[in-house]
């Protein structure tokens, strides 16, 4: 299902309308988190339903899709830094896992992830935003489908794009959760917005689906929403609209 809303904002209400809803439904869920600008809002909107208690965390396990290689936890371009920043600081202590990078053997380390995921039976729900090279977590162009939690080498565009966001060099490598581990999810919701992802949307969802572009695999999803706003949403528009996708 794509749903096309009008700006960020409301992608982002609606993702935490979805996490809360996942919660209520079954508080003990397997949730995995993506970091990047897309999904500041939501965690913003989901620390309010937090606060005013309308959904319970103590059973909740929040893993994180990915983390770069050789952060430190309190260094600010690191992802557990900024999940503190803009989420787990605001709300009640939570159960939540992210690669631990800051580490001589990171192999390790992400046979040890993809175990704790299992051991939570797998992600119940998992978000996802996209890159503008088609990445999904950090699985770059090339990745298998097959893949599970796994050392990736982060393509050239993504050190650009995160370098100027961050405003600081960033590390080359990444664990990041595998494609198979985010096609076992139960549901997948996948977040864009604005014009620079309108043409890597329109190629995940229309075109073939390849390893060359990791974010078309999500076509074979069976539970599968797309949240964009009408600028990502740019390129789709009418192709969707005969295959009856959009805001059923
Ligand atoms: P963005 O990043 O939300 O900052 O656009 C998305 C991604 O690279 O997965």
């Amino acid at each position: 299902m794509i749903k096309i809303l009008k700006n960020l904002e409301e992608v982002d209400l609606e993702a935490a309308r979805i996490l809360a809803k996942q919660l209520i439904l079954k508080p003990n869920s397997a949730v995995a988190l993506p970091t990047g600008l897309t999904p500041l809002k939501m965690y913003e909107a989901f620390a309010n339903f937090a606060r005013s208690k309308i959904v319970e965390l103590k059973d909740v396990h929040f893993f994180n899709l990915d983390e770069y290689i050789g952060l430190t936890k309190s260094d600010s371009s690191s992802y557990a830094y900024y999940m503190r920043a803009n989420l787990f600081s605001k709300i009640a202590k939570v159960d939540h896992r992210i690669p631990k990078t800051n580490t001589l053997d990171p192999e390790k380390e992400a046979l040890d992830y993809e175990k704790a995921i299992r051991s939570a039976g797998g992600f119940d729900l998992c978000f996802l935003g996209i890159g503008v090279d088609g990445h999904i977590g950090f699985n770059e162009p090339g990745t298998s489908f097959s893949s599970v939690t796994h050392v990736a080498n982060l393509h050239s565009s993504t050190i650009e794009r995160n370098t100027k966001q961050i405003g600081k060099s960033i590390p080359r490598k990444a664990i990041t959760v595998g494609i198979k581990t985010i096609m076992n999810s139960r549901r997948i919701v996948l977040m864009a917005v604005g014009i620079e992802k309108a043409k890597v949307i329109s190629q995940a969802l229309l075109d073939d689906i390849t390893p060359e572009l990791p974010a078309s695999v999500l076509q074979l999803h069976p539970n599968l929403t797309i949240l964009l706003d009408e600028e990502s949403a740019q390129k789709i528009n009418s192709s969707a609209n005969e295959f009856h996708l959009i805001n059923p």
